[in-house]
């Protein structure tokens, strides 16, 4: 049966599973909150990821979404270890679906999505942070793909998004030799926007979301279509999505308005249309 999202004075939490937190808003912000294993993703826990993604994604009210970990340890873990221990081929490849889905879900939100990388960002944790649009890090976040360690390979995504951030030579490395590195590297390799102290971490991702929430949704939509093509389609090919994208924003209210204001020498009133 479907399960439906309860409201708790503006803080929203899936019936019977305490370990996704939800707080809708303009920016609203959904915590993984499994602090005793790290914020391990098991199996309940991507299914309640699908299902608040799809509430978000039809929620227009939502302008900028914050992904972060519960605790201050982890971001997340990863794939949960001791569920996969369990499981034969056919549930490998059924876990690696659902994680892909929703991976791939949070990639297709319209909205920007923000990883407040609080500290591990381990396997299915560093996946989730690069499907991401941004990724704003404490100096004590840890990232990696240390499948290999466990007899297995990155599973929802890594092998392929990791190359497109950081490039082949280091992604290479990195899920070969299953090493860690620090918010710090993540910065120079061009994975992480910004680092901050562990304190101003949950501030500072809300001040970049705030400032995006503040811009046209429509055009929002738009970039992050046209770049998404960037890693997802031959240049040629991209080159034209962008044409097209470009084209779609001259058809929208909010081009009307932000050009009008402009000349008007005014701030713009978005209409997200
Ligand atoms: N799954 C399940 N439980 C996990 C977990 C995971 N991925 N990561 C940590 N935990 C649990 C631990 O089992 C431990 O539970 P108990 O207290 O019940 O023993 C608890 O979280 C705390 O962890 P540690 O005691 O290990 O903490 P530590 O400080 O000594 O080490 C760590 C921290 C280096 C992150 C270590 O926990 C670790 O290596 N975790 C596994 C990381 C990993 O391999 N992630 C990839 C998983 S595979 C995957 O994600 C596949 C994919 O691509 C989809």
């Amino acid at each position: 049966m479907r399960q439906r999202l309860q409201g708790v004075g503006g803080i929203r939490k899936l019936r019977g599973m305490e370990e996704l937190i939800y707080v809708p808003g303009a920016v609203a912000t959904l915590t993984v909150n499994r602090p005793k294993a790290l914020n391990a993703l098991n199996r309940a826990v991507l299914e309640g990821l699908a299902q608040v993604l799809s509430e978000i994604r039809n929620d227009n009210a939502v302008r900028v979404l914050i992904v972060t970990g519960g605790g201050d340890r982890a971001f997340v873990a990863g794939a949960d270890i001791a569920a996969m221990a369990e499981m034969g081929v056919s549930e490998g490849l059924e876990f690696g679906r659902l994680g892909h889905a929703v991976m791939s879900a949070i990639e297709d939100l319209p909205i920007p999505v923000i990883a407040a990388v609080n500290g591990f960002a381990l396997g299915g944790g560093l996946e989730l942070a690069l499907a991401c649009d941004l990724i704003v890090a404490s100096e004590k976040a840890r990232f990696g793909q240390p499948e290999i360690n466990l007899g297995i390979i990155p599973g929802f995504g890594g092998t392929q998004r990791l190359p497109h951030r950081i490039g082949h030579a280091r992604a290479r490395e990195l899920i070969l030799t299953g090493d860690m590195f620090d918010a710090k590297t993540g910065l120079e390799w061009g994975l992480v926007n910004k680092v901050v102290a562990p304190e101003q971490l949950l501030d500072e991702a809300r001040k970049v979301a705030e400032k995006i929430a503040t811009k046209s949704g429509f055009a929002l939509r738009q970039a992050k279509a046209a770049l998404r093509a960037a890693s997802t389609m031959e240049e040629d090919a991209g080159l034209r999505f962008e044409q097209n994208a470009f084209g779609v924003c001259f058809g929208s209210e909010d081009r009307v308005e932000g050009m009008k204001a402009f000349v008007g020498k005014r701030e713009a009133k978005w209409q997200h249309k």
